[in-house]
């Protein structure tokens, strides 16, 4: 017995070890300061693209990565522990927004993933791909087709990996499998633990015709209510670095990960061919360390996200030259785009006292429980800790006649877009959670805002945080649609299903500016940012990168995050910039024909 436990000690040991073979923390630990290509950020997008550029044995890549290993970490890969991997802690950037005049005055948190992985490592895991509308919108900015959902469904497959949920449920009438692949390499699936509430979300879109039942939130077509699928497989979290960072990928030879790699700043060596090229990344070795050099041959990939990748710019002198002068930094190239036209969405959470003690605050009360089902997931990767906060999720859209398109265009893509969404959670799930009573969520998100922000700098230091400001709110439909939305969610609960289960309201108030008391008084982001490094077409008088996610007017220098899209996706946007990062990912081995 001892025996067999030692040797699988020491199988492990070898096992963790070869793991982490192309993961080092110190420069000094690599062998070369010189790859084909170096990524920085070894985040949801960057992973992809390390993945597949090094599929070819001839090519050379580095991460550089600002944050630790995701692996070891337990509540990273539980699902349900989602909610307490940020803010403020070894995982997140510690983000806040500055003071938001739609939120009167207030600054709300932004975490983003700090971590191998990225923000898929501490996200909350909803694999949603948004209307085809949105990606048929990028085709025409773009003036490339290449970007429209038709073209873009092969690399979604190239992405999703379809597996059972945990709990292996007859999933039938639940999702639509034409729509899935099961070929791909990150998990997606169906809830693997269900919600009394559930039954009754789902009789509610029978009984309400206001609120239609989608078999399949993911056919492109998502305006209704359904149930939520998410990067989960086998009961646990499937993050970039789980699956394009595989031990299979890190054991190959030609790919390298530098952890605590804060990267401050790309270089120019001067022009080529009368553009300015860009080949050398500037970061810290360890974490506060002294900054080291690295070049890349071929390209710069710059994935380090949508707050990060404006400001690692805006550090180089890549922004508009009146702002960068106004700090004190030299103009490398004029570009005003960069930070700008940065789109996100809020949400307003509301709750119901209800008639139950079968809600996430009976897990949160009873340690004993917690403990019970904790040892489950520990065991047999089952049960409540499977799943993330939300089994279902739908989006709707304002009435065709509502007043505000009398005043305001639809800032929607379509007829498939939802304006809002409401998101279903069976209790509180995020502390601090209350003494007493248990309560139904629902949280009302603006999926298809009108408001633009932006993420600027106002310091030489490239280590100093960004500055944050996404200007929630600040537009007439924004507000209105947020009201509505609110409305309809009490409509919902009005349905039949819940007669007996809701008791009374958290939130009271209904004529408009009691509601805009509540959302500007308690709304948050859902962090959802996209568009400060916008894609446009090559002859757009704007815009950061070009259809091919190369920097406009530079060398060297490409983009592959969500801060490309340029306008964000009306759905929580993973699964687009997993999409995008395959597609950029090929783009990139056409561009130097590569395998
Ligand atoms: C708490 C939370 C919950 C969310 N929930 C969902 C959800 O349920 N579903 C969904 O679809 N989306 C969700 N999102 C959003 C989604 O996770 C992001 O939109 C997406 O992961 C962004 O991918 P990215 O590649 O652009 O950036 P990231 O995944 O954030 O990757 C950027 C990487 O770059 C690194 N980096 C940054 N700056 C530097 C630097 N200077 N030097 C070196 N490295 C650097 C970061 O550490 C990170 O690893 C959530 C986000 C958060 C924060
Ligand atoms: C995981 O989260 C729980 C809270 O639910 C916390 O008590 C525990 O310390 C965390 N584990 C680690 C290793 O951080
Ligand atoms: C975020 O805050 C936590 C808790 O204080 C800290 O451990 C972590 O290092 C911070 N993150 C960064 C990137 O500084
Ligand atoms: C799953 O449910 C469907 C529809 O209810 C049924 O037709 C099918 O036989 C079930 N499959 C299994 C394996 O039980
Ligand atoms: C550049 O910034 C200045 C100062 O904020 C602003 O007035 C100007 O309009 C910006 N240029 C463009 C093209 O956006
Ligand atoms: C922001 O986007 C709009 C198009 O939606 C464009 O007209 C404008 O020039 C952009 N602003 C900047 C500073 O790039
Ligand atoms: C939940 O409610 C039921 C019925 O009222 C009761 O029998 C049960 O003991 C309660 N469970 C807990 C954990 O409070
Ligand atoms: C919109 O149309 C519906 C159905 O015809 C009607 O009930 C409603 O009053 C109209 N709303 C407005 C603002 O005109
Ligand atoms: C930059 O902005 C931050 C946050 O608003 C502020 O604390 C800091 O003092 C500002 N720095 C400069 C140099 O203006
Ligand atoms: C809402 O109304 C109920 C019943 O009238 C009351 O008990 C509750 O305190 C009110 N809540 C708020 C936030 O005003």
């Amino acid at each position: 017995m001892f025996f067999a436990t030692h040797q699988l000690v020491v199988a492990l040991l070898l096992l963790s070890l070869r793991v982490r073979a192309g993961i080092v923390e110190r420069v000094k630990d690599l062998p070369k300061l010189s790859y084909d290509f170096v990524i920085i950020g070894g985040g949801t997008a960057g992973n992809v693209v390390a993945s597949r550029l090094t599929e070819d044995p001839s090519v050379s890549v580095l991460v550089l990565e600002a944050g630790g290993l995701n692996t070891g970490i337990e509540n990273v890969s539980i699902p349900l522990q989602c909610p307490i991997l940020t803010p403020n802690t070894p995982f997140d950037w510690n983000y806040t927004t500055t003071p938001q005049v739609g939120f009167n005055g207030r600054s709300v948190i932004y975490p983003r993933g700090h971590i191998l992985g990225g923000s898929s490592s501490v996200n909350f895991m909803g694999y949603t791909r948004g209307p085809s509308t949105d990606y048929d919108r990028y085709a025409a900015i773009t003036k490339d087709p290449g970007w429209s959902w038709e073209r873009l469904l092969p690399y979604i497959f190239k992405n999703e990996r379809w597996v059972p949920p945990a709990d292996h449920h007859n999933t039938s009438g639940q999702f639509d499998p034409s729509v899935h692949s099961t070929t791909g390499v990150n998990f997606v699936s169906l809830p693997g633990f269900s919600h009394p509430i559930d039954q009754k979300i789902i009789q509610t879109t029978k009984d309400l015709p206001e609120f239609p039942h989608l078999v399949d939130i993911n056919a492109g077509s998502p305006v209704g209510i359904g149930f939520t699928q998410s990067t989960i497989g086998n009961g646990a979290r499937s993050s970039s670095a789980t699956s394009y960072l595989s031990p299979q990928v890190i054991k190959r030879e030609n790919l390298f990960v530098l952890l605590n790699a804060q990267v401050s700043r790309v270089l120019s060596q001067g022009d080529v061919s009368g553009k300015i090229s860009f080949g050398v990344v500037e970061f810290t070795d360890g974490v506060g360390g002294p900054t080291k050099q690295v070049s890349a041959k071929k390209e710069i990939v710059l994935s380090a996200g949508s707050l990060a990748t404006p400001h690692i710019l805006l550090n180089s002198g890549i922004g508009n030259k009146t702002e960068l002068e106004e700090i004190g930094i030299k103009t490398v190239v004029d570009n005003p785009s960069v930070g700008k036209n940065f789109s996100d969405h809020t949400a307003t959470g509301l709750q119901w006292l209800v008639n139950s003690n079968l809600t996430l605050e009976h897990l949160h009360r009873d340690p004993a429980f917690f403990e019970s089902e904790l040892e489950q997931w520990e065991k047999s990767k089952t049960g409540i800790f499977t799943i993330s906060t939300f089994n279902n999720i739908g989006w709707l859209r304002l009435p065709a006649n509502s007043t505000i398109f009398q005043s305001s265009p639809d800032p929607s893509s379509g007829l498939k877009s939802g304006h809002f969404e409401l998101l279903f959670t069976n209790g509180i799930s995020r502390p601090p959670f209350p003494a007493t009573g248990n309560f139904l969520s629902i949280s009302v998100g603006l999926v298809s805002p009108s408001s633009r922000g932006s993420i600027s700098i106002n310091s030489t230091n490239p280590f100093a945080p960004p500055l944050i400001n996404p200007q929630y709110l600040t537009t007439d439909f924004d507000i209105f649609t947020v009201r509505e939305g609110i409305r309809a969610a009490r409509r919902f609960v009005a349905g039949p299903a819940w007669k007996d289960y809701i008791i009374s309201p958290v939130q009271n108030g209904t004529k408009d500016d009691e509601l805009d008391v509540l959302i500007r008084g308690s709304a948050g982001s859902i962090w959802h940012g996209c568009g400060s490094a916008g894609m446009t077409a090559t002859d757009a008088g704007y815009g950061v990168v070009d259809p091919d996610l190369r920097v406009k007017g530079v060398e060297g220098l490409r983009i592959v995050d969500a801060s490309v899209l340029p306008i964000v996706p009306a759905a929580h946007p993973q699964a687009a910039v997993y999409a995008i990062a395959e597609r950029a990912s090929d783009l990139i081995k056409q561009a130097w024909n590569q395998k």
